[in-house]
C-alpha cells in the first residue's frame, strides 16, 4: 500500500491497495481526515471495496471489528456507536443501490442522520440529487486490475 497524496491543500488524498486486508487498513487510516459532521458518498463499482473500506473506518472508531460490518444492501442502514479523539462518533452506513426514487429515500430520514458528531458514509449515494446536494465529498474506489485498487478521498473542506 502506498500513500501518493498530492499536497493540493489536504482536501484530495490517494492511496493504492492490493488486497481486501490493504483496504481495511486504508479505512483504518481514513480516520483522521474524517472529522464528523461528514457525510461521505462512496463511489465505485459493485466489488471494488466499498464495504471493505468501512469495515477498516468501524474498526478505527472501536465501532465494530471487521467481520462484524456488512453490506446494508437490504437493510440499508447500518449504525454503531464509537469513538474518535475521545468523543462519541455515530457511524452510519448505507447502501441506496435499491432505492428508485427520492420518496423512498424520504423514508430513511438522511437529515436527522447528520447530527454534529456523525460519519455517514452512502454506497450509491450519487444516484440521488438530495444525498450528492448534502456531501460533505466522496471516497472513490477504482479498480485497476485484478485485487488492485486506488482510492481517492474528496473532502471539500
Ligand atoms: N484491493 C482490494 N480492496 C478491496 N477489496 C478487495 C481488494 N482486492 C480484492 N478485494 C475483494 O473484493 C471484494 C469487495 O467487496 P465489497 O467491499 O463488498 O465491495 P462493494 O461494497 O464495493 O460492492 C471483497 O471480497 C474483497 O475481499
Ligand atoms: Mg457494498
Amino acid at each position: 500500500m502506498t500513500n501518493t497524496a498530492p499536497p493540493a491543500e489536504g482536501r484530495i488524498h490517494e492511496f493504492k491497495t492490493q488486497s481486501g486486508a490493504d483496504t481495511v487498513e486504508v479505512g483504518r487510516k481514513l480516520v483522521k481526515l474524517l472529522k464528523p459532521p461528514q457525510l461521505l458518498l462512496l463511489r465505485g463499482e459493485l466489488g471494488t471495496g466499498k464495504t471493505t473500506l468501512v469495515k477498516g473506518i468501524a474498526q478505527a472508531l472501536d465501532a465494530a471489528e471487521p467481520d462484524e460490518v456488512t453490506s446494508p444492501t437490504f437493510t440499508l442502514i447500518h449504525e454503531y456507536d464509537g469513538t474518535r479523539d475521545g468523543q462519541p462518533v455515530k457511524l452510519y452506513h448505507l447502501d441506496v443501490y435499491r432505492l428508485e426514487s427520492e420518496r423512498q429515500l424520504e423514508t430513511l430520514g438522511l437529515d436527522e442522520l447528520l447530527t454534529p458528531n456523525a460519519l455517514v458514509l452512502v454506497e450509491w449515494g450519487d444516484k440521488f440529487k438530495s444525498i450528492k446536494k448534502r456531501a460533505t465529498g466522496e471516497i472513490l474506489i477504482t479498480a485497476e486490475g485484478g485485487d488492485a485498487r486506488k482510492i481517492t478521498v474528496t473532502l471539500k473542506e
